[in-house]
């Protein structure tokens, strides 16, 4: 399959556009053998048409002018899918690519055909095969109801509906390192397009992706605002300082206000420099004096923030290293992403990986209905226990399983057939079961994820916080607290059963592990901001 790009783009392989072609093209690659050209146009020797008509008359089918135009149009007979990748320019193709486009005539003959109602001329060799992709970006907040004078170009020469587009607005982003995220989940959908168009045409889903804006507009145009580094209000250049910290509060998401402002306060040491930016609910507000008493202070060099920001390290992992540090109100810190992430308010369910949530429930729910009814009556309780796993399934089908909830359901049906056939020696059998359930928690601190982050993901931005050393380290702890708890737990069922406090030890049992789930929600929230302070 012979591929052939016609960038016309002024900066060349810079261009914002040309990293939409090459995805495109990588797609195609993946299924098909291509034989690639380039033309990079601003690189080329193109004259100006000077409409003389000599390559229909004089010499037919050859240009009167002896420039890089002959090779050109020789790679466009050559090709089978020509791509024209472009930046908008005042609602069109950049000047030298309209240049391009004009020089075209010799591959058209002279003659009038009436195909199209503004009249055609056909052309001189067979194109039929060939098919074509308009691939551009433009700058402004969305690509729809700025292409009209391209489209009405390309319709008239490649003819209505025999080409494939890919527009797409907020362009100058694919250049923001720190922005990465999101346009490369946008490559991501252009180069499946790729792929899509070589094996039939692009999916309806994947064209929703395309169409869908990086960012919303208002997010985009504070950023877009924010890049210029000159100030809104008096056109002077500003302190790069400010303008890296304008620029992330721009990002603010609105959606994430939880009914209070934020006051973030950002001291980058190396410079000297500390800049507030107040989180509200209709916006934000950057400030580099008046400065208020700050929820949230982050303390860091200037350089390291740069980096997080830009992608080259994580935000936690930099933490972690204590490249930095955060005082006070640890919320947002654990939340960035919801605060100053995309905002994309229609972002599509992904029907790979559904938004299922996992439930402590499902795991604990089995083994407290064991622990509860069996030592009121081995019997009963090992009956109603095999029931309640049999159920949580099905209750809880909305959520997603973690592997602790499997082994629990299995453990708790086990430990209930030896309580209905060994009913003499329950409260052994229920020593040991509290002795399965801790060792089950002391046990996940040994794999990466430990058995609370499972389940407490839920409130901090989902799996991505399993990429989070500190919110691991974090569960780490608590996932052992919670294990020694029940080993200890164990240890006293088996010795106090018997005894004249036995009658109460299904309470105390049950009543420790909300006093745990008290100390797990304070100690969630204490520990992170208590690591970062240091
Ligand atoms: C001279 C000029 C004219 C432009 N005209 C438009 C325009 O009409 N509409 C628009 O949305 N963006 C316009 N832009 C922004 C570019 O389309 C945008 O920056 C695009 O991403 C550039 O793509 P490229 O890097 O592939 O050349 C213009 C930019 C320049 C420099």
């Amino acid at each position: 399959m012979k591929i052939l790009v016609i960038n016309g783009s002024p900066k060349g392989k810079r261009s914002n556009t040309y990293k939409l072609t090459s995805s495109f093209i990588n797609g195609i690659s993946e299924t098909n053998e291509i034989e690639y050209e380039e033309i990079i146009v601003k690189d080329k020797n193109i004259g100006t048409c000077i409409g003389c008509f000599g390559c229909w008359n004089k010499t037919p089918g050859i240009c009167v002018i002896k420039d890089d135009m002959k090779e050109i149009l020789d790679k466009i007979l050559w090709a089978d899918i020509i791509i024209w990748s472009f930046g908008l320019y005042y609602f069109n193709v950049p000047g030298r690519m309209k240049m391009l486009i004009d020089r075209q005539l010799p591959l058209a003959l002279p003659f009038m055909v009436s195909e199209s109602e503004s009249g055609s001329h056909p052309m001189r060799f067979d194109m039929s095969g060939k098919r074509h992709v308009i691939i551009s970006t433009c700058g402004f907040y969305t690509a729809r109801g700025n292409y009209g004078s391209v489209n009405a170009m390309f319709d008239h020469f490649l003819g209505k509906n025999r080409y494939e587009t890919i527009y797409c607005g907020q362009g100058e982003l694919f250049r923001v390192e720190a922005l990465h995220n999101r346009t490369d989940e946008y490559l991501g959908y252009v180069k499946q397009a790729g792929k899509e168009f070589v094996t039939g045409g692009i999916s309806s889903e994947i064209r929703e992706h395309l169409d869908e804006l990086l960012f919303p507009r208002e997010t985009f145009e504070a950023m877009a605002d924010a890049s210029w580094g000159v100030s809104k209000e008096t056109g002077e250049k500003e302190d790069e300082t400010y303008i890296f910290t304008k620029q992330m509060a721009s990002m603010y998401n609105k959606a994430s206000y939880k009914g209070k402002d934020i006051v973030l306060e950002m001291d980058y040491t190396d410079e000297e420099k500390n800049y507030q930016i107040i989180l509200k609910k209709d916006g934000y507000e950057a400030r580099k004096d008046n400065f208020i008493s700050p929820t949230t202070k982050v303390i860091t060099p200037f350089t390291v923030w740069k980096d997080i920001a830009e992608g080259k390290i994580s935000g936690s992992q930099a933490m972690m290293k204590k490249l930095y540090r955060v005082e006070g109100d640890f919320d947002v810190m654990l939340n960035w992403g919801k605060y100053f992430g995309s905002g994309r308010t229609n972002q599509k369910e992904n029907k790979n990986f559904p938004d299922k949530k996992t439930n402590l429930m499902l795991t604990l729910i089995p083994w407290i209905t064991f622990w509860v009814s069996a030592s009121i009556d081995s019997y009963i309780g090992g009956f109603i226990s095999i029931c309640i796993c049999a159920l949580t399934g099905l209750i809880f089908f909305r959520f997603r399983k973690t592997i602790y909830d499997a082994i629990s359901v299995t453990a708790v049906v086990g430990f209930s057939i030896m309580a209905l056939l060994f009913p003499e020696m329950t409260n052994i059998i229920l020593s040991c079961s509290y002795l399965a359930f801790g060792l089950m928690w002391i046990l996940s601190c040994l794999t990466k994820v430990p058995l609370t982050a499972w389940y407490s993901m839920n409130s901090y931005n989902g799996e991505s916080a399993l990429e989070n050393p500190l919110f691991v380290h974090t569960n780490r702890i608590l996932t052992l607290a919670w294990g020694i708890l029940y080993v200890i737990t164990s240890i006293w069922t088996f010795f106090l059963m018997g005894t004249l406090i036995s009658p109460y030890l299904a309470v105390i049992n049950n009543v420790m592990p909300i006093l745990m789930g008290i100390f797990t929600k304070w100690f969630q929230n204490w520990y992170p901001s208590h690591y970062a302070s240091k």
